[in-house]
């Protein structure tokens, strides 16, 4: 069965952890697919893991419904939730409808994710048939405002405000609510609190499942790995040594050998009725 909204919830019950991944092109989002994930999410992080900013504050609507598509597109029968860009959704109810609109209708997703507490838009946005997640403690797009890519919910006061946060949020309807960077403690307590499945990342193992950035997990990304991002695989590194053996070929006349080349037929004396065809290998 494919996933839906009701999968999300019949895995809480059932206590079942529920896998989310990000991914922003068409390609991983097949890999990732099939490899078995729930849901795949397209994440604002986009902006600085795959376009190179600080921070996901650039990023624009225009860029995620283009990262969405192209999801959508390498992994038909999917689950993608489309997160929605800073500024899309802070500058009144109607414009974030329309904007949480367009990534359902012009791009394919089946659910938004949006930061923070506004459990009035959420109602808003389900009452219309918009499935939403939220996000709470560590929300990317407040980074300045949370004075950088801080932990969150460590006081007591905090936690107590982020478990009404997810309350409320609970109660306007979302589906699934992300709590990123919050003490496991707390993380379990929200869990036990709400109905919607909780889905964490840095918030310890008792949520109702967990999403990870791909890159952090493929290791395809230098400098700073945040501390509760578990590495898989070295892409990066592999990639680079992939790449020098290329260039090394190049330089040293190893690449193209006669197999990675186009060899004229064997003359004939007549000519040619047609250019040879040049398969898919030999783009
Ligand atoms: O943008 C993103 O990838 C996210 C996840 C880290 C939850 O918001």
């Amino acid at each position: 069965m494919p996933t839906s909204v009701l999968t999300f919830a019949e895995k809480k019950r059932r206590h079942e952890k529920i896998v989310v991944i990000t991914a922003y092109d068409a390609l991983t989002a097949a890999m990732v697919h099939g490899a078995g994930v729930d849901a795949i999410l397209v994440g604002d992080s986009a902006g600085m893991v795959f376009a190179g900013h600080d921070t996901t504050l650039p990023v624009t609507m225009d860029e995620m419904l283009y990262h969405t598509r192209s999801v959508v597109r390498g992994a038909r029968g999917a689950f993608v939730i489309a997160d929605m860009p800073f500024l899309s959704y802070q500058c009144g109810h109607d414009e974030a409808v329309h904007n949480a609109g367009r990534f359902l209708k012009e791009a394919g997703a089946h659910a938004v994710k949006l930061e923070g507490s506004d459990p009035g838009l959420v109602a808003r946005l389900v009452s219309i048939g918009i499935p939403v997640m939220g996000h709470l403690g560590l929300t990317p797009q407040s980074v300045h405002a949370l004075g950088g890519f801080r932990a969150q919910g460590k006081t007591m006061e905090a936690a107590a405000r982020l478990v009404e946060q997810a309350k409320a949020l609970d109660i306007a309807g979302c589906f699934s609510i992300v709590l990123e960077c919050v003490p496991s403690t707390l993380a379990a307590q929200v869990t036990q609190a709400v109905g919607a499945a909780t889905i964490g990342i840095g918030a310890g193992i008792a949520c109702d499942g967990q999403v990870s950035v791909i890159n952090d997990l493929l290791g395809l990304s230098t400098g700073y790995v945040p501390r509760h991002a578990k590495r898989y695989a070295d892409f990066y590194n592999e990639g680079q040594s992939a790449v020098r053996a290329y260039a090394d070929d190049v330089r040293k006349g190893a690449f193209p050998s006669a197999e990675h080349s186009i060899e004229a037929p064997a003359a004939t004396g007549r000519t040619p009725s047609a250019e040879p065809s040049i398969d898919s290998t030999s783009r």
